[in-house]
């Protein structure tokens, strides 16, 4: 390796396939932290370490250690889960996190406030109900999406499928996560192709992340994301193929304009038999072709920005020794969830319920237990950090549907709750700039109140909130988008489709609260006033002219400022 590649290269390649010095590092009593180049590779096993930010001052104060503890995410792939393992998470939050659960945007749930003594038993019981962390975050593939709504059942089934031999099939071999959490057999490493056949002793140059949607729904931002599969679908709802997009990603920086979030291309189309080889031809180009000198252009959209989609395309294609075919049409709609109870073709019912920014605390987690305890169905974590019980039985739809009544967890009626979404931010995140999750319900609330002033309270618009420019709930893909900018500062972005095609532009910068509602309050007027019929709100603040419309990639940036407040 030379020597101007980043100092994660460097981490990755001398940590014997991801060990590095974690057991070590976990018995040491003196630190509820690691060491710096640990805390890279823990990633990998899906563990972050944090601190409580809102206890920073005071223990600086102090001269105290920060309190530290992890984040644990876990490997779900189409976030489906059994009640048993349901119950596992919920018992795991409280006995060693903090007592809540997070359901993420990308369909796994989060556990916060583990302490490093307790990592190692908290491994043992999420592999006791054959879960587990491995490349829940990290330079891998991270966890497949996969539309959760089981009343598209046949196509939904198929998708699934999908998602768990692409994940399997994505998953890093290394024997360092057994060894380390699960106490298993020490393997020395051997020959990289041995070790890791697909990734390699380095692994990614960044994040990778494989979504599946089966149209019309779009509720796992496809665009959002490294690779994804559309369903295409015969009459009779089964799927005949994929179309196949590359390139998405939200994160960039603050004022670095060579960096910026990116929708998706559609790259072709192929069959079910070779969506897999096709996934490992697009790692093993990116593993090859990704900048491993720069870390913020690191994502496979900048690899393909710089080297043309014709030209990757064609290399994924002689690695795969598949052709793809012209991408097929598809149509989404919506990005969003649908709530409340639905009909599977087998007669069984589903309720999808509301879960305000993903965050479920002890009432609603104790309902859910009792939901969990008493039925035999499955949880399915959606990609809006909600949740849906599937395949109810009628006898116990009453008693399910009013313990959702009961604790809250039915869908609200403003169509803006409905539609909206957080990022975890404070107190967890140690890259947050500003409030996200603990905020958005209350700016929320305020926005509800100008918009029945407006008569449109029950009008379904997409708003979603991150604490910085990283963007974990998509922002630049939302109607209205928040991104922080400092504590209770962030800047407002427009114009994002509603059905998840097309990015958003930013509007005002580095507004607060007041701000933030003086600028939106005209725009819901004038929408109330002269949208045309059926016409979404992202859309209409382009005709309307308050932002351009954003292209692509680059494009993000262009035209900031001549519709600014
Ligand atoms: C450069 C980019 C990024 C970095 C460094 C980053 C880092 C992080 C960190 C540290 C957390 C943990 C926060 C906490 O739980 O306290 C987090 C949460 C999360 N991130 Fe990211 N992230 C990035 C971009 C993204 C993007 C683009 C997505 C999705 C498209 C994403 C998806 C998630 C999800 C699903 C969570 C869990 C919480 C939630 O649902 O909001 N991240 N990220
Ligand atoms: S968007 Fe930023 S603040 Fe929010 S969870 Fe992601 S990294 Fe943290």
């Amino acid at each position: 390796m030379t020597d101007d590649v980043s100092r994660n290269e460097r981490i990755k390649e001398a940590s014997n396939y991801l060990r590095g010095t974690l057991e070590q590092g976990l018995r040491e009593e003196i630190t509820g932290a690691i060491v710096e180049d640990d805390q890279q590779l823990v990633k990998f096993h899906g563990l972050y370490l944090q601190d409580d930010r809102d206890l920073r001052p005071e223990r600086t104060r102090k001269k105290m250690e920060k309190a530290f503890a992890f984040m644990i995410r876990v490997r779900i792939s189409g976030g489906v889960l059994t009640p048993a393992q349901w119950l596992a998470l919920d018992q795991i939050a409280r006995d060693y996190g903090n007592g809540t659960m997070k359901l993420t945007t990308r369909q796994t749930v989060q556990l916060h406030g583990v302490i490093k003594s307790n990592l190692k038993a908290m491994m043992q019981r999420i592999d006791a109900v054959l879960l587990n962390t491995i490349a829940a975050c990290g330079d891998v593939n991270r966890n497949v999406m996969c539309n959760p709504n089981p009343h598209q059942s046949r196509a939904h089934g198929e998708a699934l499928e999908l998602a768990h031999k692409i994940s399997d099939h994505l998953l890093p071999r290394t024997p360092a996560y057994r060894e380390i959490w699960l106490d298993g057999e020490r393997i020395a490493g051997g020959e990289d192709e041995v070790v890791e056949p697909i990734y390699g002793k380095t692994y990614l140059p960044r994040k990778f992340k494989v979504v599946l949607a089966v149209p019309p729904s779009n509720d796992v931002d496809i665009f959002a994301h490294d690779l994804g599969y559309i369903a295409i679908l015969d009459e009779a709802g089964s799927v005949t193929g994929w179309n196949v997009t590359v390139g998405g990603g939200m994160g960039m920086t603050h004022g670095e304009p060579d960096t910026y979030p990116r929708t998706a291309d559609v790259m072709g189309h192929c069959e079910t038999r070779d969506a897999v080889a096709i996934a490992e031809a697009v790692v093993t180009v990116q593993r090859d072709w990704g900048d491993r000198l720069n870390r913020k252009h690191a994502r496979l959209k900048y690899t393909i920005e710089d080297r043309g989609l014709d030209a990757f395309r064609a290399e994924v294609e002689r690695r795969a020794g598949v052709l793809l075919a012209p991408a097929k049409p598809f149509q989404f709609t919506s990005t969003g969830d649908r709530y409340g109870w639905s009909a599977g073709a087998d007669g069984r019912s589903h309720l999808t319920l509301y879960v305000q920014n993903g965050r479920l605390f002890e009432k609603q987690m104790s309902a859910l237990r009792r939901i969990a305890q008493g039925h035999d169905g499955d949880f399915r974590i959606t990609p809006n950090q909600h949740l849906i019980i599937a395949n109810i039985p009628v006898e116990k739809q009453k008693e399910i549907h009013w313990l959702a009544v009961e604790n809250g967890l039915l869908a609200p009626w403003s169509g803006l709750r409905r539609n909206s979404m957080a990022c975890v931010a404070l107190p967890t995140c140690g890259l947050a700039l500003a409030e996200s999750e603990r905020y958005l319900p209350d700016l929320v609330t305020a926005l509800d109140a100008r918009l029945a002033a407006h008569g449109l309270s029950a009008d379904d618009i997409v708003i979603r909130m991150t604490g910085c420019p990283n963007g974990c709930a998509r922002p630049y893909l939302a109607e209205i988008g928040l991104v922080g900018k400092g504590p209770g500062r962030y800047n407002l972005y427009l114009g994002a489709a509603f059905d998840g095609s097309r990015l958003s532009k930013l509007y005002a910068e580095d507004i607060e609260h007041d701000a933030i509602i003086a600028a939106l309050d005209p725009l819901f007027a004038a929408y109330a006033a002269s949208r045309q019929k059926g016409e979404r709100f992202g859309d209409f603040t382009i005709r309307a002219g308050f932002v351009a419309a954003t292209g692509n990639g680059r494009d993000f940036h262009a035209n900031v400022g001549k519709q600014r407040v």
